[in-house]
């Protein structure tokens, strides 16, 4: 090419028409999913500490909190609950009047064309904080599975869409489905925290929901962040055992995993809390425009290959395409 005659990629960058024209990229509020905190009592509306912006909500708040996602055109949210009492076994996950149980059945009776995820796991309910049943000190993986079923059922059966089991016990996927197609729930969806690392950007989540393992740590079962190819096979796993939408988890420091995974299934990643907290910390101290850098992440998230966000700016983000 001669040197009168270069390109010229700026013509196409010159007014914010022609960008918008030409954008590979555009998150819609379709894309996204907000995760919500449920938490016993009455009349509460509690802001989490080190999520700044997000809330632990009792059951009879959810309907406003809720009413804000459903007129922003959010599809779908992720229920977590913060039960009362802890034990051994995580009873309280299964329980048929638990804390996500109730919340799922409030959310699904006011907004029944939303749709409900739920997280399926043990670490919110067992007192050693783990993500299965832990025996002599080990986090055992095949008694973990019948919980696992179970509170996936207790989920179905309050009205959940969608099961998210967010636990890594080898097998949990297939053994959900058998469970939920035995009762009937064939219709119930899978969303597989299938990629899930061991990662040090739950901190904050861990803090909301008073879940950091006693002993130990997670990573006996969530995955190691040096590992790429790995993710690979989990995600065949999954898909394998009969999960309908795949997850990569963290999402921003994990965007080459993103990419790596994405294949004929939907997939979604979780933008997570520790990730929304450096962000917002840096954001309020002037460090970062907030919405700028907002809209440039969760763009970076879906141009990785996510179809599906997890974020904690949902509603934010969904404003602001409003706009
Ligand atoms: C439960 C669960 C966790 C998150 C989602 N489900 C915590 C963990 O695995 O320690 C993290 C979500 C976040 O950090 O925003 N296992």
């Amino acid at each position: 090419m001669s040197a009168d005659n270069f390109t010229r990629s700026r013509r196409l960058r010159r007014t914010s028409n022609i960008r918008k024209m030409v954008s590979e990229t555009k998150v819609t509020a379709e894309d996204l999913i907000y995760p919500i905190f449920v938490t016993q009592g009455k009349g509460i509306k509690k802001e989490i500490p080190n999520m700044p912006g997000q809330f632990h909500y009792s059951v009879d708040q959810l309907g406003e909190a809720i009413e804000e996602v459903v007129s922003l055109g959010i599809p779908a949210v992720m229920v977590f609950g913060i039960p009362k009492t802890k034990d051994f076994n995580g009873s309280g996950a299964d329980d048929a009047d638990g804390i996500v149980q109730q919340g799922v059945r409030e959310i699904k009776k006011k907004f029944p064309d939303l749709t409900v995820i739920t997280d399926v796991c043990m670490c919110q309910y067992t007192t050693d904080g783990h993500c299965g049943l832990v025996v002599d000190g080990e986090v055992v993986n095949d008694p973990s599975l019948e919980r696992l079923g179970s509170i996936a059922f207790s989920h179905a059966e309050a009205g959940a869409d969608m099961v998210a089991p967010s636990d890594m016990m080898d097998g949990r996927v297939l053994r959900i489905r058998r469970e939920l197609d035995q009762a009937d729930y064939q219709n119930v969806a899978i969303m597989s925290y299938s990629v899930k690392y061991a990662s040090s950007f739950y901190a904050p989540f861990r803090g909301a929901v008073n879940s950091a393992p006693s002993f130990g740590d997670r990573k006996t079962y969530q995955m190691d962040p040096r590992n790429r190819l790995e993710a690979k096979r989990q995600a065949a796993i999954d898909l394998d055992e009969g999960a309908d939408i795949l997850m990569v988890k963290p999402a921003l420091a994990y965007l080459d995993i993103i990419r790596e995974v994405k294949g004929d299934a939907p997939l979604a990643a979780y933008h997570v809390s520790g990730e929304y907290a450096m962000f917002k910390l840096a954001a309020k101290n002037g460090l970062i425009d907030e919405t700028e850098g907002m809209v440039e992440i969760l763009t970076s998230i879906k141009r990785a290959g996510a179809d599906l966000i997890l974020t904690y700016f949902a509603k934010d983000m969904a404003k602001h395409l409003h706009y």
